[in-house]
């Protein structure tokens, strides 16, 4: 049976994308950011996982105006690195798992989460710069990846209670899975962060450390906190984090924190990232 064996969220910056590709990662504004990931790069070669479910967003990259699905789940083999205006990042293209993918729309939308399925699309940051914080620069990325898009681009994107109950549903189709997979659930966005408007540039250190410490303690009661209180505490891009309870609702109840890492600024952004260790799969920290 296939099983939710880690989770782990990070922030999907554009600019730590292009100071990978550019060989940027350790002059002296970047070392502090990459620092973070030294301890999930360790972790992620001693426990590779099957699979990747990666919840993300994507930022008007392949999805348009046109075309505004609010949760849009990756059945492809596989899925280009997207030209989001400067050319395609030099990364490997991304293996995708069509069977595991096809299960999951099978359980999910007869589980009443009536997704959009894509069977071509090309990934922006949102996927791509994750891969590469956790998997430096490989000939091939190390594990197959089905992409999840979440809108939280276009208003209105879901509420994190549908995020942390998707998540839930997430789990159990995992679990009815009939091959043995380890199976990772990673979401990516966030911390706090403003790109636009009088507040642009916009950080709350304050909001995003307690977002860590309720994600892990009290999903159910962070899954209540309103679209306005996101605007308000993390900035209008600051949305991106109710993805993360999505990662927090499939590993199930008790949860144990592998790693954090924060800090400000990564760009226009407060850089968060989280490891966690589901209770029935505690982890092996002592390793890494
Ligand atoms: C930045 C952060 C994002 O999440 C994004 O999608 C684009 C830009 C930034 O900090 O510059
Ligand atoms: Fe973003």
């Amino acid at each position: 049976m296939a099983r939710v064996t880690a989770g782990l969220t990070t922030s999907h910056i554009p600019a730590i994308g292009a100071a990978v590709d550019l060989g940027k990662t350790g002059e002296p504004y970047w070392q502090p950011v990459f620092a973070g990931y030294e301890w999930t790069k360790a972790w992620a070669a001693a426990e590779p996982p099957d699979v990747v479910i990666l919840i993300y967003n994507d930022h008007m990259t392949s999805f348009t105006p046109q075309i505004v699905p609010t949760f849009a789940l990756g059945c492809a083999d596989e899925f280009a690195p997207a030209d989001e205006g400067y050319g395609a990042r030099p990364v490997p293209v991304v293996p995708g798992h069509a069977d595991l993918a096809t299960h999951l729309a099978q359980s999910l939308i007869l589980d009443e989460f009536d997704l959009t399925l894509f069977f071509e699309l090309d990934v922006d940051h949102g996927l791509t710069v994750p891969l590469s914080l956790v998997y430096g620069q490989p000939e091939q990325w190390p594990v197959r990846v089905i992409p999840l898009a979440v809108n939280v681009v276009n208003y209105p994107p879901p509420t994190g209670n549908r995020c942390y109950r998707l998540g839930q549903a997430i789990r159990r189709a995992v679990h009815s899975y009939s091959e043995d997979l380890s199976v990772q659930v990673w979401s990516t966005g966030g911390m706090s962060h403003q790109l636009q408007g009088p507040r642009a540039g916009f950080i709350n250190s304050k909001f995003d450390n307690e977002f860590f410490d309720r994600l892990i303690a009290d999903p159910a009661d962070l899954a209540r906190l309103s679209h306005i209180e996101y605007l308000r505490e993390a900035g209008s891009e600051g949305i991106e984090l109710v993805d993360w309870l999505i990662m927090r609702g499939a590993l199930g109840g008790s949860v144990t924190e592998l790693h954090r890492h924060y800090h400000v600024p990564g760009s226009n952004t407060a850089v968060g990232h989280l490891v966690l260790a589901p209770a029935d799969f505690p982890g092996r920290p002592e390793e890494a």
